[in-house]
């Protein structure tokens, strides 16, 4: 962290993905993808479903192995066959939080043991450390008066917060955010996107699968494109989402928007 000369310039692609193949049962469910995730900013990245937007979060991340090309996540590289060592996941994983559709927060747990689980678990931190970090990020994502809450006791746009503090508990450099929204009341999307947007104003770098069009014209700094395991279309979201090229975008679109 204090080697200033590890830190790439802002924009710089802190991921980088290249000819990545990803097959199940022999179909290609990533077919060839190549993109370069910038720092610092919110990539939406959208398609239809079944599209392999979520397999693609998930290689990023490490929860699965790809067949062909190489994905780059800061000085971390991983390629088939020689297997990512074990080494080099946990690496990754500490670079690289996730957050679901789902929240999937200890149910058993308060919100604040919640956000202090992994520091303490995973990351050797004692409990009084954590348990003082928690209490800063959830206030982060405006939940300070809920630490003593259990998920039961929140509302869905409250646990996905707390999920996020979780996720953030651990200082990642990337959030991958598989349709975090989705699950919620339209009035409680936006207090889940406003923190997002905040993260992303504070330097995180953030790749969400989302269906919120409005979202990822307003907030993203691009727009991926993924269809049949093929990236169609990417580009700003003036571009992208305003005039897109392809006849396939401007299906997709046309499904989402009604
Ligand atoms: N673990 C798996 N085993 C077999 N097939 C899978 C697995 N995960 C995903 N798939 C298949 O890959 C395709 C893309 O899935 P997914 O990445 O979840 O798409 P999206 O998130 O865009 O909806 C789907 O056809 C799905 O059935
Ligand atoms: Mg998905």
């Amino acid at each position: 962290m204090s080697n200033v000369s590890q830190t790439p310039a802002p924009h710089e692609p802190l991921v980088e993905l290249t000819d990545v193949v990803k097959r199940y049962h022999g179909r290609a469910i990533l077919d060839g993808v190549s993109a370069r995730l910038g720092r610092g900013e919110i990539t939406a990245l959208i398609g239809p479903s079944g599209g392999g937007k979520s397999t693609l979060l998930r290689s990023i991340n490490g929860l699965n192995t790809i067949d062909g090309g190489e994905i780059r996540v800061g000085p971390h590289r991983f390629r088939p066959g020689d297997a990512a060592s074990a080494d080099t996941l946990r690496a990754v994983r500490r670079m690289v939080g996730m957050v679901f559709q789902d929240f999937q927060l200890f149910p058993h747990l308060t919100a604040l043991g919640n956000v202090a689980e992994a520091p303490q678990q995973v990351a050797g931190k004692s409990a009084s450390e954590a348990r003082a970090r928690a209490r800063e990020l959830l206030g982060r994502v405006g939940l300070g008066e809920r630490c003593d809450h259990y998920p039961s006791q929140l509302s869905g746009g409250q646990k996905q917060r707390v999920a996020i503090a979780r996720a953030l508990a651990m200082d990642p450099q990337v959030l991958l955010c598989d349709e975090i929204t989705s699950a919620l009341d339209p009035e409680l999307k936006h207090e889940v996107l406003d923190v997002l947007e905040e993260l992303r104003n504070e330097g995180l770098t953030l790749i969400m699968v989302t269906h919120e069009i409005g979202f990822a014209r307003r907030a993203a700094d691009r727009v991926v494109v993924l269809a049949e395991g093929k990236i169609v279309e990417e580009g700003p979201p003036e571009q992208v989402i305003d005039n897109p090229q392809t006849e396939r975008t401007q299906r997709f679109l046309k499904n989402v928007l009604g």
